[in-house]
């Protein structure tokens, strides 16, 4: 019988540099798709997959996500004076439990390692999920809650993955794969953003993790790797001497959102899907590129 996974990381402190200047005064987490922000959506696919307590690890200048997390009194009055219901049902269906949320800072940006290691403390002696809010991951049932059946079938930990193209295995943590069943492939090998050649696949670590306890007292004495930062998948790879990884093979659509073209692609999937703006947004379409030039776009 495995432990139940209630809490998950977040890791929010990044600078969000690549969408400068929309990211001088607004976390990149809290850019909307459609009208949510990015992080609603992650937190969404952790509460679907069960976790019941969020660690966000923040930095400075992201106090907006600790408030979207929050009620907002004058703002709820308001909204009941003017009689604005399902406003207000949409806002309590998203508040977390009191207590439900946790926020610790990572001072200084070392690593998504180092970022992991800051929720020590909140975590305590219990396996966790990490779930990276660059990346969207649109699919039914959430990829959290997909791992969630390989976790019980084989324990230990567990990552989702997906399939890149040899050209961009420099930009992932890449696996080697063995034995596959049902629930997952075991992960025979793992390497932090290797030269092509040295890839000893094309499927990459997507963004998503089930680990032990154990991985913090590693990540505690784990030394700088690629790009001079304390990686998370250096981490893993120790762990991985003593306990099993298993790898699950996502099915379902992802939006790298730390990326303008994947952040755009993202608005566009999300809102084709929205009942109450679809229609509108397709003639908005229409109009902007018109029909032709729309066909040629998706050919
Ligand atoms: C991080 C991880 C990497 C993973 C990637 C997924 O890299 O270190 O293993 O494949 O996220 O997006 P980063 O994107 O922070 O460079």
């Amino acid at each position: 019988m495995v432990n139940r996974i209630k809490k998950a990381v977040l890791p929010v402190a990044g600078l969000g540099t690549r969408f400068l200047p929309a990211t001088k005064a607004v976390p990149k987490e809290m850019l909307t798709i459609v009208d949510r922000p990015v992080i609603q959506y992650v937190v969404d696919e952790a509460k679907a997959a069960g976790i019941e307590h969020i660690v966000f690890v923040t930095g400075r200048g992201k106090a907006t996500i600790e408030d979207h997390f929050d009620i907002q009194p004058e703002l709820e009055e308001t909204l009941k004076a003017r009689g604005k219901e399902a406003e207000l049902a949409a806002l309590a269906a998203e508040l977390p439990a009191a207590g439900g949320v946790s926020f610790t800072r990572q001072q200084a940006p070392l690593g998504l390692g180092h970022a992991i290691w800051c929720a020590r403390e909140i975590v305590g002696k219990e396996p966790f999920a990490v779930l990276l809010p660059d990346m969207l991951m649109r699919s039914e049932p959430g990829c959290l809650a997909q791992m969630m059946a390989a976790y019980d079938k084989h324990g230990g930990n567990v990552i989702a993955l997906e399939e890149t193209v040899p050209e961009k295995v420099h930009k992932y943590g890449i696996v080697a794969l063995g034995a596959e069943d049902e629930a997952g492939v075991e992960i025979t090998g793992m390497v932090e953003k290797p030269k092509r050649e040295e890839a000893p696949s094309t499927f990459y670590i997507s963004g998503r993790y089930i680990l032990q306890p154990e991985i913090f007292q590693i990540l505690e004495t784990t030394q700088p790797g690629a790009g001079g930062e304390i990686q998370l998948t250096d981490g893993m790879i120790r762990l991985a001497e003593r306990q099993r990884f298993t790898g699950v093979r996502f099915t379902g659509a992802t939006f790298d959102c730390g990326a303008k073209a994947g952040f755009l692609a993202a608005n566009v999937a999300y809102a084709l899907e929205r009942a109450d703006i679809a229609a509108e947004f397709k003639a908005e379409l229409k109009k902007t590129l018109g029909e032709a030039a729309i066909k040629q776009l998706l050919s």
